[in-house]
């Protein structure tokens, strides 16, 4: 078995990016800006875009964090969306989900510049990314690609189950494994909760990849021998012998599935880790983009 170490190849991502920004100041050159809007004070949500602004630091990318109260009304979220898509010193910025409920996600996602989408929410770039055209990939199934391809796991010809369709990763997690190329070339199974004998479909993929949100769903029973395991799953459970009062759990029963897989993800450190490195390589696209504009 080996472990897809998250947390690795994330910091690898990270120093490749250092090393460009460091090269961008040496010639004189402005450096990325990202700009995180957050509404409410939901603690997930707090620690989440605590560690991207942490992660631009750490690369020396500019950012600005945004906060916002849990009462703003939609036409306030909207405005300061307007705001930042004018700035132009902002290259890309990001919404944290989830929303509280008087706003509409959907019309808010809608609302940012897409040359600025850096978490590829917006449906011009979610369409061109199932067109397999450039644009910025969702920062989570962007990782999963990146972890694969950086441990050379074979997708071709596999047969990939997806568990889950949310927008921000199993949806896109499904497009993005059948497209043309590497990785990808996968036959994928989307499977979510009106899906039947899900064991039946599971038992049978060559690579899992498992985004419900539901702490140790996936049981070894579930998995075949040599399979690969991607665990996306970051739900808090509480624990009162922890520190924080709660551990983070993913939708995989671990100890025994990585018994039977060839590779797998932890949690943490599986694929948390990679999608902030790829927010910020995302970050960079957007940059570029933005000079093209000029
Ligand atoms: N909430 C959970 N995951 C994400 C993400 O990747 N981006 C944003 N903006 N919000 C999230």
């Amino acid at each position: 078995m080996t472990l897809l170490d998250g947390k690795k190849v994330s910091n690898d991502i990270k120093d490749e990016i250092a090393e460009e920004v460091k090269k961008m100041k040496a010639n004189g050159e402005k450096v990325p800006h990202l700009a995180a809007v957050i509404v409410g004070s939901d603690g997930a949500s707090l620690t989440y875009v605590g560690s991207k602004v942490r992660a631009c630091e750490r690369v020396g990318f500019e950012s600005t964090m945004v906060r916002l109260s849990n009462t703003t009304s939609e036409i306030e979220l909207l405005d300061k969306i307007e705001e930042l898509n004018n700035n132009d010193d902002i290259d890309g910025f990001i919404i944290q989900l989830p929303l509280p409920p008087q706003i509409d996600t959907q019309k808010v996602l809608m609302a940012v510049n897409p040359d600025k989408d850096v978490d590829g929410f917006h449906p011009m770039n979610f369409g061109k990314m199932a067109l397999d055209m450039s644009t910025f990939i969702p920062a989570t199934p962007f990782g999963i690609l990146e972890l694969l391809d950086r441990y050379n796991v074979t997708t071709k010809g596999k047969h990939t189950v997806v568990i889950g369709r949310s927008h921000i990763v199993g949806r896109p997690m499904s497009i993005l494994m059948g497209r043309k190329g590497f990785p990808g070339n996968s036959t994928v199974t989307l499977t979510h909760s009106h899906t039947k004998n899900i064991t039946q479909i599971t038992s049978q993929a060559d690579i899992i990849i498992s985004a419900l949100g539901v702490p140790n769903f996936l049981k070894a029973e579930m998995v075949k021998e040599d399979a690969v395991v991607i665990d996306v799953g970051i739900t808090r459970v509480a624990d009162e012998s922890s520190p924080k009062g709660y551990v983070i759990t993913g939708d995989v029963d671990f100890e025994n599935v990585s018994k039977k897989a060839s590779f797998i993800t932890p949690v943490p450190g599986g694929v948390g880790p990679m999608t902030i490195a790829m927010l910020l390589k995302n970050t960079l696209l957007a940059r570029e983009r933005h000079r093209a504009r000029k």
